[in-house]
């Protein structure tokens, strides 16, 4: 072989070489585009982003990975490309029993994602833009052990249902340290704080991230916690804070996971007096069976700290919390999903409580939601309703207006002291649907006594008049009556009782010996 033929022959295997390593290179360094870790940040102007991450693997046209956003982290169960280069992802996760899906649209543009989403079926689509984000960042955390159920000892708070004020109602993420000021300042002014109501809570979205020894720090909208408790101690008001289990609350922001002693602790440092814990992100790691479990550990937590602080569980209602809110240390568990302010979603969760009537008791009360009196989009009357059902439910009495700026008759409703002391009657019982025809319900509560609550209810929205007798709503004999709303007596009418119920009403009598 001549040394020309050589050299090309050296020559080519060197690039057939090169050519091999490098496909086998650039396969490992240039991978299909979309295949990587994309965030989209939204600022929450608070000091913290809301972030989506999609962890994306791309074979060709198909797509695999996961989506993480605020609480929920789905697996992407279907990919199907569309006409103009966009890709059509479907996220799937199991939310307890069901399925809860989510779609996004993707797109490549430069070294940005584009995504398309909606926040709710019926939005229109909106465009977001993702960017690389480096691997592992958003991921969820590994599963902690959980420990073996024992009974959290009774911290002795809450002899009577809970009262207060809750933010997210009204606020929802616009809470801030000035807002809980001056809610505190309006609850110790208007005749609220006197009427019983004690704890200020501060919902989701006050959280920051974590300083390097994992303190759990405020976000910009809270520049100083420990300040504001004290604050709001000075008022003689108690203050409330919120979290989850999970890594994120349920807006996205941090959660407790993993943390439970520490946050307990900062917490008590604070001067917190009620913390409402909420399941939230902590569906992505564990099972609904395994709540009892999830919840015991911040049970635990709470008393280890030494300072009273009421425990609220928020986890929707799910398995029978009822059956063991009061053993994981709890002093009110939710029995619902969130309630609205409108009618239907009121009426839907107060009416529905009947079955839970066996599990309240002083210091453990069922929690159909918070208050949305005073919200604006139900009338006078259907806001008395919901503060009489709560009040025969036994239930925690959370105002969740702007008690700086409601008008007087919604005051009014709020500190109707004879529904309050209904509420509030240390039997603590909870009151039960004694007779029902159609729209119209009669429910009876037991008080401390021998006196009790009866309301009589027109779920319809026309009056309704309404006949029975005593003997037939368990009330035998006769009886002093006293009408709650009209702040009257009422006259013993003899064996049977007629009464006209305004569309959408309530008569509420406290009949006693
Ligand atoms: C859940 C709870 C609500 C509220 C929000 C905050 O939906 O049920 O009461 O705390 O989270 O993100």
């Amino acid at each position: 072989m001549k040394k020309f033929q050589l050299i090309i022959v050296v020559a080519l295997i060197a690039i057939i070489f090169a050519g091999v390593i490098g496909a086998i290179v650039g396969a490992r360094q240039s991978p299909e585009p979309l295949t990587g870790n994309w965030v989209v940040r939204t600022d929450n102007k608070d000091g913290t982003f809301r972030t989506t991450y999609l962890n994306l693997k791309q074979e060709g046209q198909k797509i695999t990975g996961t989506i993480r956003v605020t609480q929920f982290f789905y697996r992407i169960s279907e990919s199907t490309p569309g006409d103009d280069g966009r890709i059509a992802l479907t996220g799937s996760m199991m939310d307890g029993k069901n399925e809860r899906k989510v779609q996004y649209e993707i797109k490549l543009n430069g070294n940005e994602l584009q995504v398309w989403t909606r926040r709710r079926p019926q939005d229109p689509l909106t465009q977001l833009s993702a960017v690389r984000a480096p691997e592992g960042e958003g991921a969820m955390p590994a599963r902690n052990p959980l420990p073996t159920l024992h009974k959290v000892a009774d911290n002795g708070l809450a002899r009577t249902p809970p009262m207060g004020w809750n933010s997210w109602n009204k606020f929802a993420s616009r809470v801030d340290d000035p807002t809980v000021r001056s809610i505190a300042d309006a609850m110790a002014a208007n005749g609220m704080k006197e009427a019983g109501y004690l704890y200020i809570n501060i919902d989701d979205t006050w959280e920051g991230g974590r300083d390097a020894q994992g303190n759990i720090q405020t976000n910009k909208k809270f520049p100083d916690m420990k300040a504001l408790a004290d604050y709001v101690h000075s008022k003689g008001l108690k203050l409330g804070i919120y979290s989850s289990p999970g890594p994120n609350t349920c807006a996205g922001y941090e959660g407790t996971y993993g943390h439970e002693e520490q946050d307990a602790r900062t917490y008590a440092d604070w001067g917190i007096d009620y913390l409402k814990y909420d399941w939230c992100g902590a569906r992505n790691l564990y099972t609904d069976e395994e709540m009892q479990a999830v919840y015991q550990i911040m049970g635990d937590a709470l008393r280890k700290t030494k300072r009273p602080i009421v425990y609220s569980l928020c986890q929707y209602g799910r398995q029978e919390v009822w059956k063991w809110g009061a053993d994981v240390g709890g002093n009110l568990w939710r029995t619902t999903g969130d309630i609205r302010d409108a009618w239907d979603s009121m009426t839907r969760i107060g009416f529905n409580q009947n079955d839970l009537a066996p599990y309240a008791k002083p210091g453990h009360w069922n929690d159909p939601d918070m208050l949305e009196i005073g919200n604006g989009a139900m009338s006078e009357t259907e806001y008395k309703t919901h503060m009489s059902l709560w009040a025969m439910l036994a239930a925690p009495l959370l105002a969740g207006n702007d008690l700086r700026s409601m008008s007087p008759e919604i005051l009014s409703i709020l500190t109707n002291r004879e529904v309050i002391a209904v509420d509030q009657d240390k039997l603590g019982n909870q009151g039960k649907q004694v007779w029902k025809s159609g729209d119209q319900e009669i429910w009876s509560r037991p008080l401390s006594g021998s006196a009790q609550a009866v309301a009589f209810f027109n779920r319809a929205a026309e009056p309704a008049k309404v006949t029975v007798k005593w003997a037939d709503i368990g009330i035998e004999g006769k009886r002093r009556l006293r009408e709650l709303w009209l702040h009257q007596d009422v006259t013993w009418p003899g064996p049977e009782y007629s009464v006209t119920i305004p569309g959408h009403g309530v008569v509420m009598l406290r009949a006693s010996r």
